[in-house]
């Protein structure tokens, strides 16, 4: 499907989505940049002043975890007063009509749940508990108390936020559920994201090669736009989410998937 033309790609997703009843969106950093936490990879962002070879990889965390707390109490910061978006509102009116059934995010802010998502898949972890790397205890963040880094209450060890650093595995609830999403979807939206970080980027490559469509949304193109993505719509996903609903409500049509490939 070519949609070169912006117009023309807007009315091409939003007949993808008129047709859908389980779609799957894949969101990254990217749909959390608009209520203030800047993404990993752009300017400003974490890995611009931590290198993650050094500041995020599980082997760093157990050979220095006060450093590699400098680099989590940064992202702790700008994530704790961050707020849900129109991008993250408007996944919700999906899921509501029953367009959207899952949302598999990357992100550790939450800010779907705090929209009210439901069926959301966290495949890197979470910012809400710690745990300790060498008792398992877990502790809740409004517990964890203001030191940092912080002291596990039952050993004394230092906490880890549930987040999957590099070399950790995702967690298996979350791996069996996206298998669960990426079998059962009718259309893939992948926001915000460079879909580069494995095993996550193997995701919408999957949907692609069983020929499920797959509609990108990001400020810019990226590995996905040319091999992968069906549809890439270029712009803020604040915007560009909004306007998908906006034209679903008032067009009202309802198309099959299969009609439309036909
Ligand atoms: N709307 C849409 N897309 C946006 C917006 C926006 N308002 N702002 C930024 N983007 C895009 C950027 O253009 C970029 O392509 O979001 C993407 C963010 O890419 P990354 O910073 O690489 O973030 P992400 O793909 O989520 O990173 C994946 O890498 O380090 C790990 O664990 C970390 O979960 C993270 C993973």
């Amino acid at each position: 499907m070519d949609a070169s033309d912006p117009q023309e790609a807007l009315r091409r997703t939003v007949e993808l989505l008129a047709g859908a009843r389980n779609a799957l969106a894949l969101t990254g950093a990217g749909i959390s940049v608009e209520s203030g936490i800047p993404d990993f990879r752009g300017r400003g962002g974490l890995w611009e002043r931590f290198d993650p070879q050094e500041y995020a990889t599980i082997e760093a965390f157990r050979r220095d975890p006060p450093k590699v707390w400098r680099m989590l109490a940064e992202l702790e910061e700008v994530v704790l007063g961050a707020r849900p978006n129109p991008a993250h509102r408007a996944l919700v009116e999906l899921q509501e009509k029953e367009i959207v059934r899952w949302i598999l995010t990357q992100n550790i802010d939450g800010l779907h749940q705090a929209a009210g998502s439901r069926n959301v898949i966290e495949y890197h972890g979470n910012g809400r508990t710690l745990v300790c790397l060498d008792c398992s205890h877990r502790v809740e963040h409004a517990q964890r108390g203001h030191q940092i880094p912080p002291p596990c209450p039952s050993c004394g060890a230092i906490l880890k936020p549930d987040v999957i650093l590099f070399g950790e595995l995702i967690p298996q609830r979350a791996l069996q559920q996206g298998r669960e999403a990426v079998d059962t979807a009718d259309l893939v939206l992948v926001i915000g994201t460079r879909a580069e970080v494995w095993p996550f980027a193997e995701l919408p490559r999957i949907a692609s090669s069983r020929g499920i469509p797959v509609v990108e949304i990001n400020l810019e193109r990226t590995g996905l736009s040319d091999s992968v993505a069906d549809i890439t719509l270029c712009g803020a996903a604040g915007e560009l989410l909004p306007r998908l609903v906006s034209r679903l409500d008032s067009g009202g049509l309802r198309l099959g998937v299969s009609d439309f490939l036909e």
